[in-house]
């Protein structure tokens, strides 16, 4: 089914399972311990072995030699595959990295060996005795020093736009802002760390793992092993947590299967803590320069935006302009993106890629307007909403709600009680409150799935979208009941398993509203297929109360599924909405802090986030989204920063003491809004993406509380206290 026109009424409008605040229907299984995740598979037939991953000591440059003699001579080893032993690969087509293979060492901590023996211990024992010769090579490994060089990267979308005379209106605007802004490397730093266990059966692999993108690993799993697609069986039904880190392919599914096949039974391997931060990807720093110039009334009349990232050879920049496009009005603005090479570890997708350090430095320089202006932040944006693209004024927005976003996050916040900056002293502390808008595209992304209605009236939802904590299980669930007209304990639902359809996976907040639609999209063929075998009328016939009604007839479902069951199977495609559309989500964030007068440190009192992201599909695990984004907002102001070695070029604090995010203690109080809204143009659920929203202006919106609270402006995250001091 495609998706090409505003939706009017459908089944889901009558909301009696979609849009309620279901628990989780996986909620039991987790909190039981009942959930497997990937490490934890375990069948009582087979015989695991444990691989231990070795990564490159160095951060570029070649292997000469890897002596394994000691390794393979230590207690309980079966094998050692090395780097070497496998030769060069063709890489995934996600990767921009190698990720295991050959003798070229593109980054440190670059997986080169793997030691398999009977225990967990051995394993990491013997890793030790792998011995790598290594021809280091000289690398670019500092963003500031790379900068100069930095260039137009190739393949990105629009590295520069630019709309009117941008130079000339900053010129002759009356007032103006110049300011560059720092955004550090940032890890992902999911709970469960990238594991998986590899099995094969002649040559057969079955793979646990925790990705985000089921049918993506297949691909590069398969590519990178040179197998056949159809022969890899790519299983992760339980995810603790991704944020970007577990999009695309990564060494721990690719060493197992080199392992189980070198050890001739199935291998499990984890990246240790200490790997994970060097070993896969992370969110690149950037360097943001942001020229706003205004009339005095507070118009906006020019507005560029400049960012420069870095990333390895024919890498990515970070897309950190992109709401600076869409954000605000304004006749004249550019932006442009420039890309350095850097030896780091590959940057890539970290939860809203783009948006989350674009917000960072946008909505600072937003707030700095605001005080040259002498106007209220709050008001200053609403007086600059925009509701067309301001590249394409012939493109309205889908559906926006900044203004009324930010006018009942302030009314509610109590923004009327705040004060000049430096001017409110409580025991020790000033205290201060910031605003920021938040913004964030939304992405479609075509999604698969099959529902099956068995003989006992049951619904089965099979598909290979992923749920990486986000509750995509609940929402399935809940799409699947409100189409069927049955409970929501009806309802199965099957996920993350490559035997199902293909679906969005999740990503780019593109998740919860495409997966959904793909099981609207079965479940409409679904219906017909009912009302084909009841020979019921398609335009009148209803599904509710686990029964079918057409006219004054009416069948349990049960029934009409007959002994053998029904099913039906679709994929959700997108039309062309995005040319006549732009597509976005939008919100408040608003952040009370207190900051310690003798020690500058900064804590954060309270809390809200007022988001208008369509129809919220459930308004329960979409809070859960949004205070879980809110809390890694507050590390990304407050803490979070990849420390880099520039002479070696690694990532220093590759640990969780270390890396430091956020725990309850710096988190003492949320609260989250949801608007009452749909959004005709994103789907059939009329819903949008709400997981990134909820992370994108929270640093700035921290950043403008402790400038109101202590009148210093900080632009380099993270706002550390001794930048205050
Ligand atoms: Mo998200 S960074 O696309 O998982």
């Amino acid at each position: 089914m495609q998706f090409d026109k505003p939706a009017t009424t459908n089944p889901i409008d009558r909301l009696n399972v979609v849009g309620r605040p279901v628990p989780r229907v996986d909620g039991e299984l987790k909190t039981t311990g009942n959930a497997r995740y990937a490490y934890e598979w375990h069948d009582p037939q087979m015989d695991y072995a444990y691989g231990h991953p070795v990564g490159a000591a160095i951060a570029k440059g070649r292997i000469r030699s890897i002596d394994t003699e000691a390794a393979k001579k230590a207690p309980g080893v079966l094998a050692v595959v090395t780097t070497l032993d496998v030769g060069e690969r063709e890489k995934g087509k996600y990767n921009t990295a190698t990720v295991f293979g050959g003798d070229k060492i593109q980054h440190y901590h670059q997986a080169v060996a793997v030691v398999v023996a009977r225990s967990f211990e051995e394993a990491r024992a013997a890793g030790a005795l792998v011995k790598v010769e290594y021809a280091p090579e000289d690398g670019a490994y500092d963003l500031e020093e790379a900068m100069d060089g930095a260039v137009k990267p190739n393949g990105s979308d629009k590295p520069d736009t630019a709309v009117g005379d941008f130079e000339r209106a900053f010129a002759d605007a009356p007032v103006t802002l110049d300011a560059v802004y720092r955004t550090p490397d940032q890890s992902h730093a999911m709970m469960e760390p990238h594991a998986s266990i590899a099995a094969w059966k002649d040559d057969d692999l079955t793979i646990w793992t925790s990705s985000q993108m089921i049918d993506w690993w297949r691909s590069d799993l398969a590519t990178t092993l040179g197998i056949d697609k159809e022969r890899v069986h790519l299983m992760s039904p339980f995810i603790g947590g991704g944020f970007g880190g577990k999009l695309f392919l990564r060494a721990d599914a690719v060493l197992a299967a080199f392992a189980a096949k070198a050890a001739g039974r199935p291998v499990k391997v984890a990246l240790p803590r200490p790997l994970v931060a060097n070993n896969t990807t992370h969110r690149p720093a950037t360097v943001q320069r942001i020229r706003i110039g205004a009339e005095r009334d507070g118009r906006i009349t020019a507005i560029g935006h400049q960012s420069w990232s870095g990333d390895l050879p024919s890498g990515q920049p970070e897309l950190a302009v992109n709401q600076t496009r869409l954000l605000y009005a304004g006749a004249n603005r550019k932006t442009a993106m420039r890309l350095a090479t850097l030896d780091l570890p590959e940057g890539n997708s970290m939860r809203a890629p783009g948006e989350a350090p674009g917000m960072m430095a946008l909505e600072i320089a937003i707030d700095e307007m605001a005080e040259k202006l002498q106007m209220d932040p709050v008001e200053f944006r609403i007086l600059n909403d925009t509701q067309v693209d301001p590249e394409k004024p012939e493109r309205p927005f889908s559906h926006r709600n900044l203004i009324g976003c930010l006018r009942l996050g302030a009314e509610r916040f109590g923004w009327q009680k705040r004060g000049a900056p430096a001017t409110r002293r409580e025991d020790g502390v000033l205290v201060g409150v910031g605003v920021a808008a938040a913004f964030r595209n939304n992405l479609l992304m075509p999604s698969g799935a099959r529902v099956r209605l068995d003989g006992d009236g049951m619904i089965t939802v099979e598909t290979d979208m992923t749920d990486i904590g986000t509750g995509s299980y609940t929402i399935i669930a809940q799409t699947a009941a409100e189409m069927m007209g049955v409970d929501i304990d009806r309802v199965t639902v099957r996920l993350g398993d490559s035997r199902f359809p293909v679906s969005s996976g999740s990503g780019g907040q593109f998740g919860g509203n495409s997966s959904t639609s793909g099981v609207y999209a079965a479940c409409v063929k679904l219906r017909a297929a009912v009302a084909a075998r009841l020979g019921f009328n398609t335009q009148d016939v209803v599904f509710d109360g686990g029964r079918v009604r057409s006219g004054d007839r009416a069948v349990p479902l049960s029934q009409a599924a007959g002994a053998d069951g029904l099913i039906g199977e679709d994929t959700m495609t997108w039309g062309d909405l995005d040319k006549t559309h732009q597509q976005s989500t939008f919100g408040a964030h608003f952040v009370e802090v207190g900051v310690d007068i003798v020690t500058g440190e900064t804590r954060i009192r309270r809390m809200l986030a007022v988001c208008a992201a369509g129809r919220i599909l459930n308004p329960l695990t979409a809070r859960s989204q949004v205070i879980g984004a809110m809390t890694m907002g507050a590390g990304a102001a407050l803490s979070e920063e990849l420390v880099v070695d520039t002479r070696r070029g690694f990532f220093v604090n590759h640990d969780l003491a270390g890396y430091e995010v956020p725990v309850h203690a710096d988190i003492p109080h949320q609260d989250v809004i949801f608007m009452d809204e749909t959004d005709p143009f994103s789907s059939p659920m009329k819903a949008k993406g709400v997981g990134e929203l909820g992370l994108c202006g929270v640093a700035a919106a921290i950043a403008n509380a402790i400038y109101n609270a202590t009148g210093v402006r900080v632009r380099d995250y993270p706002i550390t206290l001794d930048k205050l001091i």
